[in-house]
């Protein structure tokens, strides 16, 4: 059986002390009761990453970012060598607003993935098609086509975690969440693609993540879904109260 995530994105949000304060009371949620398949990871900005690796005992810790470079003269970049250092469990790559503001390609996630994978971070990597894209039925052909991208050469061991996040970027901070029908038949793909890429014993392993205004209105019926293992959250996941909400509805929505 797989387990739930909910993983919040706090993309550039969040000073010292608020990531200080968010952890800690987040911690002590956790604390309250045994949470099982049901899964924490919060990814602060990287300069707080060690603070929130130091207070967080029970979810886990992801960088919203890696460089593609093992080392070396690549100013205000971090290396994943340099995450595993910290201890850090988890990281984003690939994600839309990387990939529209920084001009990232899947064969740029795709080194990515492989610096993750040499230090055995989790990658979490984003996929997802735009309005554009969805209005002209290409969702599709866009998400397979940056899963064969990102996924290039790529062999996955068997019990080894990659985490895909399928984000549709018309969803993503606009209030606008896909329905659980429409998330769910993309997550199904996306499955299918993995069952024909890595076999059906590691497709039914992994972990599909749904992102786009995912919160605690609708995150129970995105959960409901047989292909959709968790959530990760930007703006409804900066305030304790709704990311613990979360917490609880996927608990409650099967995760012991
Ligand atoms: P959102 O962001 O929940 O604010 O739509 C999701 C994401 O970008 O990961």
């Amino acid at each position: 059986m797989r387990n739930i995530f909910i993983a919040g994105n706090w993309k550039m949000n969040k000073d010292a002390s608020q990531t200080q304060q968010f952890c800690t009371q987040l911690e002590s949620h956790l604390q309250e009761r045994d949470f099982g398949r049901v899964k924490a990871i919060v990814a602060p900005v990287h300069p707080f990453l060690a603070a929130a690796e130091g207070i967080l005992r029970s979810a886990g810790v992801a960088a919203q970012d890696v460089s593609a470079h093992p080392q070396g003269a690549f100013t205000g970049e971090v290396s994943a060598s340099q995450l595993a250092s910290l201890g850090i469990s988890h990281c984003i790559i690939g994600h839309s607003e990387r990939r529209q503001y920084h001009g990232e390609s899947d064969e740029l996630v795709r080194e990515k993935l492989l610096r993750l994978r040499e230090n055995r971070i989790i990658p979490i990597v984003c996929i997802g098609e735009t309005l554009l894209q969805r209005e002209d039925g290409q969702t599709r052909e866009v998400v397979l086509a940056q899963l064969e991208g990102c996924f290039e050469g790529v062999e996955l061991a068997s019990g080894e975690e990659v985490l895909i996040a399928y984000e549709p970027v018309w969803a993503i901070g606009t209030g606008k969440t896909a329905t659980s029908a429409q998330a769910q038949e993309v997550h199904a793909e996306i499955r299918a693609w993995l069952k024909e890429r890595y076999g059906e014993e590691l497709a039914q392993k992994m972990h599909i993540l749904y992102g786009g205004s995912a919160k605690p209105e609708n995150i129970g019926e995105l959960l409901e879904q047989p292909d959709i293992d968790g959530g990760l959250i930007g703006g409804a996941s900066l305030q304790i109260e709704s990311f613990c909400a979360m917490l609880d509805i996927a608990l409650q929505n099967g995760g012991n």
